[in-house]
This record gives C-alpha cells, structure tokens and sequence, in this order.
C-alpha cells in the first residue's frame, strides 16, 4: 500500500481477544504488525472499535455515528433545511440516491442517508476506509440508526475509476464530493480529525478530473463542497451555489435530462 506518509505505520491491538484480527487486518493491509507503542502512528483494534493513534494528535481518533458530533448534528442540524441537504436537492420531499465520492469520515453521508437517500460511500484510503467500515458495524447494531446504516454502503476505491466502470444501470441521481483544500482554512485545520485526514490522505491534486468524470455520470447533479473563497474545482463554474457560514455548495445541474 502507497501511504503518503512519513512516519512507520503499524497495525496494533490493546485486547488479547483481538489479536488475530488484528493479525489478519495487518495482513489484508499489508502493514506491519507490532506491539503498542505510543510514539508511532498506528491502528488499534480495541475491544470495542478500530482507532487510529498518531503521538502528535492527542486523544485516538476514530469514527462514531452513535454518539458525538454526528449524533448530534442528526438531532439538531436542520434537516432538510441544510444547506447541504437543499444542495442535494431534498427540498421537495425527494430521496435522491447519492454517491459520495470522498467520503472520508463520512460525516455528511451520515446525514444525507438520516434524511433518507441511499448513500454510497467510495473512500480511497485504505487507513479512512477501515475506520469507516468499523464504524458502520458497530452502528448496524445500534436499533436507534441501524435503520440509517441499512441506506449506507462502503466502498475502498478510487471514485474516479470506480464511475468510469459503473455500468449506466446504476448512474447516481447525485454525486457529492467534498475533496480535500490544499490551504484549507485555519480553524478546519486545527480540529485534530483533519488534520489527520490531512495526515494521512495529502491534498486532493485530482478534484478536477473526479469532477469531470462525475459531472458525465450524475443523472441529476453534482453537488461540491468548498471553503467559501476557495476558487471553484478546474475552474468549472456551477450553476448555482448555496453558502452556509464558512462552507459553499456548487452545484452543477444536469440540463440534459
Ligand atoms: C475532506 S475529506 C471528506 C470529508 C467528508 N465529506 C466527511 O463528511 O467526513 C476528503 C476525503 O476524500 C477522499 N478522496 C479524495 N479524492 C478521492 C477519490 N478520487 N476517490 C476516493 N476518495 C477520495 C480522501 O482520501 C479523504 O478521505
């Protein structure tokens, strides 16, 4: 596997009961397998999750769909009256199937598939991608979302060629992205989940041809999320563009359907 990152990346378990699934994670992302050691940037199975421990980051990062921030912003984050949810297109009541191609931490999934589309989640880092998938296990098993969970789907690829094989049976009403800013802002930086991301996943230098390719694949539209003044992706100009207070949305309608 090609991390582009400087420091030894190991896979580790704090459980004695772990132990052979973590063996067999290491394995399946051919990283090493070693002992705890708090001065390096490993995963960690625990007993109860899968956590990413960097020394420079603090407390271990991990995703979490049942409490925190995600739980919070299902409960409180406007429904369909968010901005990302108006730039889905929910406003009139429609479940538009949806392809996240940067999903990430997958928090704005989460979101689109609590306000009832069916998400499908591409995430091309391998480390993000198994933070990913152990967070939705572990939430398939919460009765309180598990319903949400049914309408997410994970996949570990590259989402430009994941859409330029998808067979045209399956094109996505909706392609949201949300690439990585070069330069982006200061106080997105310092939240210590980005920065690992940042970490872990570098820039995103190849935003221009994931839209491209999504713009010819989305039946209905292509929705990108940018910093406020960041310029838009390649230079394409979107139809519209909605803003929230540090975020904008450009969306690109399909006109020809
Ligand atoms: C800023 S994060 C997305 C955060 C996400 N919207 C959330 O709510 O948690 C960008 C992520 O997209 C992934 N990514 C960027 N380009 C990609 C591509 N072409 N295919 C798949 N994943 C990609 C990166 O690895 C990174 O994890």
């Amino acid at each position: 596997m090609n991390l582009d990152i400087e420091s030894p990346f190991s896979v580790s378990t704090d459980s004695h009961e772990r132990l052979s699934a973590a063996e067999a994670l290491a394995d399946k992302l051919s990283l090493p397998f070693s002992a705890l050691n708090p001065q390096q940037l490993q995963l960690v199975l625990t007993q109860h999750h899968i956590e990413i421990r960097a020394p420079e980051l603090g407390n271990p990062i991990l995703i979490d769909f049942e409490e925190g921030k995600n739980a919070h912003r299902r409960q409180f984050g406007g429904g369909r009256g968010q901005p990302l949810a108006k730039a889905i297109g929910l406003k009139k009541g429609a479940n538009p199937s949806v392809i996240d191609a940067t999903a990430g931490f997958g928090r704005d999934a989460f979101v689109l598939a609590n306000l009832g589309c069916k998400v499908t989640l591409i995430e091309r880092n391998p480390l993000i991608a198994t933070l990913l998938d152990d967070a939705l296990q572990r939430a398939s098993d919460n009765l309180d979302i598990a319903e949400v969970i049914t309408r997410m789907s994970l996949i570990n690829h590259d989402a430009t060629a994941y859409l330029n094989t998808l067979e045209q049976a399956f094109f996505p009403d909706v392609i949201y992205m949300d690439p990585m800013y070069p330069s982006r802002d200061k106080s997105a930086l310092v939240k210590k989940d980005m920065r690992l991301l940042h970490k872990l996943a570098g820039p995103d230098t190849d935003s221009e041809q994931l839209l491209t390719t999504a713009r010819a694949t989305a039946l209905k539209r292509v929705v990108v999320k940018r910093p406020k003044s960041a310029p838009f992706v390649g230079n394409q100009k979107p139809t519209i563009s909605l803003e929230s207070k540090n975020t904008r949305y450009d969306v690109y309608i399909n006109l020809s359907t």
